[in-house]
């Protein structure tokens, strides 16, 4: 790697201004899902290990430059503290003499959140001085937001030049994980796209049918494909108006040899809801009132044999509606192979996206994948080959 690690940074007595990625889940004043806390444990305990003063600056939620007391890192303080197991002491800003203060009078063992950086307009903006008031603070700066690094923000870009900089364990993990997976996998490589719309994913298409022998694509997206080849797809979620961009990259696949995986059975159903009275046909013959809300046996058998012989598999998008019963099924069993082939040792598997990690954990395979990314935009902006500011500014 390019830049350099905790393993090169001198910390006793520093204060290490360490950038997470702590934007959790909040419900009734109470963390539903503390993963993201759980994953920067390494990177503290290192640089608590090493003698320096962790300080944290991170965002929660989008508050716009404003102080939204709902979105205050004082809400998720004790979280914090619980998780990482450490006495952690707060700030009520990230800038200035509350921070000044919270900075001098941390103790050896201790850690500080600093209240959230999006406070304060200067950080999305990315504004030197704003970057400079953080960088005044502390001696050395860890990246370990992989998962905001897709941001030119302040605390993400800003001040990686100003400091001594490295990536933190997650960062290192992060970006290990997805080169093993998209830069030098070892062959053959699938990948597995999903979602709803193919406007939002055409640079990641783009660059993957480039990049890997197989493009599994599920969803509503793979409607979109669908009916560009002439298919009738009834009232499915359907972007018409992309025929010829689907056209197109069926041709650049064609042209890299990359195989595109569509369904040729599907499951279909008349309302959007659980359990709704469903059917599986062939993909030809859906019906003029229904839509198309999972892949059909046929279609996961095919994609099964597929992964039976591939090396590595990136993961973004279910095949289906996973979220209702009983359309999960083509999603739950193609996640059941992966789990199996991954523990086998015959498979490198990688993950990420909000709803790509739902749908594992739902499964019950979360365990069994090699990797799967604390990111969503991040590791899609990373799988559609862009850089990423955050990761640029250690280099
Ligand atoms: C996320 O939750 O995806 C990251 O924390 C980045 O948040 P953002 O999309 O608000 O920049
Ligand atoms: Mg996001």
């Amino acid at each position: 790697m390019a830049w350099k690690t905790l393993d090169d940074m001198e910390l006793s007595g520093k204060v290490v201004l360490t950038r997470v990625d702590i934007n959790v889940p909040v419900a009734d004043g109470k963390v539903t899902d503390p993963t993201r806390i759980e994953r920067i444990k390494p990177t503290i305990d290192d640089i608590l290990a090493k003698g320096g003063k962790p300080v944290l600056l991170a965002h929660f939620g989008r508050p716009k430059g404003q102080v939204v007391p709902e979105m205050s890192l004082g809400l998720i303080k004790d979280t914090v503290a619980e998780v990482l197991g450490v006495p952690v002491k707060f700030a009520t800003d990230c800038i200035g003499s509350p921070a000044k203060e919270a900075v001098a009078a941390l103790q050896p063992g201790e850690v500080l959140l600093l209240e959230n950086t999006r406070f304060h307009k200067g950080e999305t903006d990315n504004d030197g001085q704003f970057a400079a008031s953080l960088a005044a603070l502390g001696d050395v700066y860890v990246n370990d937001a992989f998962s905001a690094a897709h941001r030119a923000h302040g605390s993400t870009e800003g001040v990686a030049k100003l400091l001594p900089s490295c990536a933190g364990r997650l960062m290192q993990a992060e970006l290990s994980a997805l080169e093993a997976a998209l830069s030098t996998p070892t062959r053959p490589v699938v990948a597995v796209v999903g979602g709803a719309k193919v406007s939002t994913k055409l640079d990641l298409l783009g660059n993957l049918v480039r990049k890997v022998d197989y493009l599994v694509i599920g969803g509503g997206m793979a409607n979109t494909f669908l009916a560009a080849e002439g298919v009738d797809v009834g009232k499915s979620l359907c972007e018409h108006d992309l025929a010829d961009t689907a056209r197109e990259i069926i041709k650049k696949a064609d042209e890299a040899g990359c195989e595109i995986v569509l369904p040729v059975d599907v499951v279909v159903a008349r309302e959007f809801k659980a359990n709704a009275a469903n059917e599986v046909l062939p993909v030809t013959e859906c019906p003029e009132d229904a839509m198309i809300f999972d892949a059909g046996p046929k279609s996961v058998a095919r994609i099964n044999e597929i992964l039976d012989d591939a090396k590595t598999v990136i993961m973004n998008g279910p095949l289906g509606v996973f979220e209702l019963e009983p359309f999960g099924a083509g999603t739950f069993a193609m996640l059941e192979k992966i789990a199996e082939q991954t523990n086998a040792g015959a498979l490198v598997s990688v993950a990420g996206g909000g709803d790509t990690v739902s749908a594992i954990n739902a499964s019950g395979h979360a365990k069994d994948f090699t990797y799967i990314s604390t990111a969503g935009g991040a590791f899609l902006e990373w799988m559609e080959g862009k850089e990423l500011p955050g990761v640029v500014a250690l280099g």
